[in-house]
């Protein structure tokens, strides 16, 4: 029975229209690499070709010769099936199912989100967009498949790839550059999924900085993924101390005419954007990151996105209290200590200043050992930072912090909220990085 005609007009229109949202939701998550799952339930029995008896369905998408294609796991009471479908044809299967109320439910999982189609006994279909469950400490998951690794953000054949020697002159890779490759696609997709769920995405001009750019793979990538990928209005800049590498990505963006993108030299302690909605600082050194995050709340970046790099200011100042002090009599658990307390601190301050703030893996240890981020995502509504500040102020104060930097900028401009707690009054920011 196909239930949109068998139902009265203005139902059936509105089914139309929450089937056209379902159709759009699972085709741009599997374009865009994010779909996780389709699972099709609640089988009302009457579909001629899967019989009257199969539960449920699993649909995933999986990388095969020939492609992208859709594998479908048919559970049975005694046995399973599985079939793989180009995904146009899967798609189709996917909709033609949901369309006739072969199934009365069809959730659509990506890293972020699911989505719940469902159709009432009276035919009425609804359409509900919760949060994915993510479980805490991880990176959002990559889209299964039978050769993860294929799956990739961008394209090898992607001309910045061959100019930054990531790819040879026939697109391919070089295989020396091959973990450079992944923690690019990584870093796209953590970013994907933090523009998705921040103010700006339905934002019509994005602004990019990244900080401590260097030899600009993720700048250049961050570039071709908002605007070639997503076609977004973007403007991209690169911001670097050294003079060599700016030359040398200001050559590049020269040679291929790319619009939305330049590469300045400059410090992040006295860069002053003219706008900013996006801050990036990957592998900052030590209290660059925190220059970095505080240029970022000043400019009011709905996304600010950093893996630190090396932790010094905290360590000096750290005490080892009791029973603490027999773990922290080693010299590499006082070095873990300050890294967790710079980055938690930093995590909170944010948090304070108005952001949803995740700290998680980055890539794995076996590609650099540089792999913790810190990705914030500014809140719609303000929300109280009272509890944040006391969680601060109980931390400063049983490890003996008096300064952190990150804290002091912000105090310095009045960004920190009334009643923060500082202790200590001489800043101590050191004046070189
Ligand atoms: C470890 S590299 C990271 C490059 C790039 N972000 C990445 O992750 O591939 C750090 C870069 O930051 C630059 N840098 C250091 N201090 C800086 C500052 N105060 N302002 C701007 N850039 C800085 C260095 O010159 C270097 O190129």
């Amino acid at each position: 029975m196909n239930l949109t005609s068998a139902l009265p007009d203005r139902v059936a229109d509105a089914n139309v229209a929450q089937l056209a949202r379902f159709h759009a939701l699972l085709t741009t998550a599997l374009s865009q690499g994010r779909c996780l799952k389709v699972v099709m339930a609640h089988y009302m029995g009457a579909d001629a070709e899967l019989g009257p008896d199969v539960q449920r369905v699993m649909v995933r998408p999986v990388e095969l010769k020939g492609g992208l294609h859709l594998s479908f796991l048919l559970r049975y009471p005694t046995k399973d099936i599985t079939k793989n479908l180009l995904v146009d044809e899967g798609v189709a299967l996917l909709m033609k199912w949901a369309q006739t109320t072969a199934f009365r439910n069809a959730h659509l999982h990506t890293p972020t989100e699911e989505v719940q189609l469902a159709f009432s006994k009276k035919g009425k279909a609804s359409l509900r967009i919760g949060k994915a469950h993510v479980s805490e400490g991880t990176a959002p998951a990559e889209p299964a498949g039978h050769n993860r690794d294929k799956h990739r953000f961008l394209e090898l054949s992607r001309p910045f790839l061959h100019e930054l020697g990531v790819t040879d002159a026939q697109g391919q890779l070089i295989p020396a550059m091959s973990r450079k490759w992944k923690q690019i696609n990584k870093f796209v997709e953590v970013f994907s999924h933090a523009l998705e769920r921040s103010p700006l995405a339905d934002k019509k001009q994005i602004n990019v900085v990244d900080f401590g750019s260097g030899k600009g793979y993720l700048t250049f990538a961050i570039h071709d993924w908002l605007r070639h990928t997503l076609a977004r209005e973007a403007q991209v800049t690169g911001v670097e101390l050294r003079d060599d590498l700016v030359k040398l990505c200001q050559g590049v963006i020269k040679r291929l005419s790319l619009s939305g993108m330049d590469y300045e030299q400059g410090d992040v302690r006295d860069y002053h954007p003219a706008a900013l909605n996006v801050m990036i600082a990957l592998h900052a050194c030590d209290v660059a990151t925190d220059y970095a995050i505080h240029l970022g709340i000043r400019a009011g970046a709905e996304i600010i996105m950093c893996s630190p790099c090396c932790h010094k200011q905290i360590r000096p100042q750290l005490l080892s209290p009791h029973p603490l002090r027999p773990i922290l009599q080693h010299g590499i658990h006082l070095g873990q200590e300050a890294e967790m307390l710079t980055d938690g601190l930093r995590a909170l301050l944010l948090d304070a200043a108005g952001y949803d703030t995740q700290v998680f893996e980055f890539i794995s240890l076996e590609h650099t050992n540089k792999n913790k981020m810190i990705l914030a995502v500014k809140r719609d509504q303000a929300t109280s930072p009272d509890e944040v500040i006391q969680q601060i102020k109980d931390i400063k104060a049983f490890y003996g912090i008096k300064e952190h930097c990150l804290e002091s900028l912000l105090k310095a401009d009045g960004l920190v909220p009334i009643g923060m707690p500082l202790l200590g009054a001489d800043t101590g920011i050191p004046p070189s990085l």
